[in-house]
């Protein structure tokens, strides 16, 4: 059966840090809180736009894959904050890196790069695609609300970015199950960045959120999810070796771990270091877990994410022979020498520093 198998991964999480310190310091929490209900320490701020992220993960994974970007396909960026509403981010990866494959962006918040790879293996599976770049990207610090203290201090900036080819080896990924509750849109939203912000000026950009319910639907759903996708491959829970979940929340990760009965060691997390950054939070864990050893040849691997719709999806694919880059390349966007809440005071008007 012809598959996608990934063979290139890379990240970018920006340079500038914002800790929780940084945001006790302008508003009402504090670190104690952040870290006990949400696992988060720090989060990155992006000084650059969503494309220029979403580009140098994506340069990295062409480089680990060896191949160049006119040899892509599809190239299709997961992001609910993409830069402007037309073109796609995607489109502008392709400006910056090359090619006349098909470009396009996929919104299914948090989920978005689970519902990715599943559409880019269903491309390959059907023979219309040999090749493509899967890149989650967000730039989810433009939608804070610092007067909202229960959203602003979960979310940062980043990406992360695979190269997946057609193999009809047993490599690769072997099911995918999504799935989405539109009866449970308004548990999760942003306002006021879509057209209803342009032509209605008392919408103001705000992340409503209901925590409890988001939390509570996460951990089911995902658990259910990975059940049926693990079962559709074929295997049993004991035969997970890695599982990455959206890094939303290390108490949401923790429950469905327990829920779904894996051994714990099995679960790679890193939302300490950089909170949730949606759609690219599994592939900076993926790419992060590749780079420190987590993940070895013949691998089976367990993605599940939850996200705003409320979508849902899970992943499982077992890893090829390599888990080395064949190349790598530095990444060549301009630093800053910022902290994470400076990069935000020069956009946020009245944080007062
Ligand atoms: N600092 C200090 N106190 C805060 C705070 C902050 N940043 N944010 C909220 N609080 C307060 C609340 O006002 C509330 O106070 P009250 O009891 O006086 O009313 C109290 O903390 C408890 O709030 P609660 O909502 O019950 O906390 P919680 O244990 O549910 O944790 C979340 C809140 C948001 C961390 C948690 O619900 C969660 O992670 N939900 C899922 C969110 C998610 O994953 N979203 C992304 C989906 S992709």
């Amino acid at each position: 059966m012809r598959r996608a198998a990934i063979t290139g991964w890379g990240d970018y999480t920006p340079p500038a840090v914002l800790t929780n310190e940084d945001l006790a310091s302008v508003i009402d929490t504090t670190d104690e809180w952040i870290r006990s209900r949400s696992g988060i320490k720090e989060r990155r701020i992006s000084h650059v736009s969503n494309a220029e992220m979403a580009t140098a993960a994506a340069r990295q994974a062409l480089a680990a894959a060896d191949l160049a970007a006119e040899e892509m396909d599809l190239i299709i960026v997961a992001t609910c904050s993409p830069d402007r509403a037309v073109p796609s981010v995607a489109a502008y990866v392709q400006r910056q890196l090359g090619g006349l494959g098909a470009t396009m962006d996929l919104n299914a918040a948090c989920s978005g790069f689970v519902y990715a790879m599943s559409v880019a293996n269903g491309m390959i599976a059907a023979g219309t695609v040999e090749r493509a770049l899967i890149i989650g990207a967000e730039r989810l610090s433009s939608f804070l609300d610092l007067q909202d203290r229960s959203t602003a201090v979960l979310f940062g900036d980043g990406a992360g970015a695979v190269v997946v080819e057609a193999t009809e080896g047993p490599h690769g990924l072997l099911s995918s199950n999504l799935h989405s509750d539109g009866s449970l849109t308004e548990i999760l939203t942003i306002r006021g960045a879509g057209t209803e912000g342009v032509f209605e000026a008392e919408v103001p950009l705000t992340v409503d959120m209901e925590g409890r319910e988001v939390f509570r639907n996460a951990v089911t759903r995902m658990s259910e999810g990975a059940v049926v996708a693990i079962d559709n491959a074929g295997l049993q829970v004991e035969d997970i070796d890695v599982l990455i979940s959206h890094q939303a929340n290390i108490r949401i990760i923790d429950a469905t771990a327990r829920r779904l009965n894996v051994d714990p060691d099995t679960v790679y997390t890193n939302i300490h270091a950089y909170g949730n950054t949606s759609a690219a939070s599994i592939p900076i864990a993926l790419s992060e877990a590749l780079d420190r050893g987590v993940v070895s040849p013949g691998d089976v691997l367990a993605m599940v994410a939850f996200g705003g719709g409320l979508t849902w999806g899970a992943l499982v694919l077992r890893w090829g022979d390599r888990v080395e880059r064949l190349r790598t390349v530095d990444h060549d966007l301009p630093g800053t020498e910022k902290t994470g809440l400076e990069v935000l005071a020069s956009r946020v008007q009245g944080l007062g520093i």
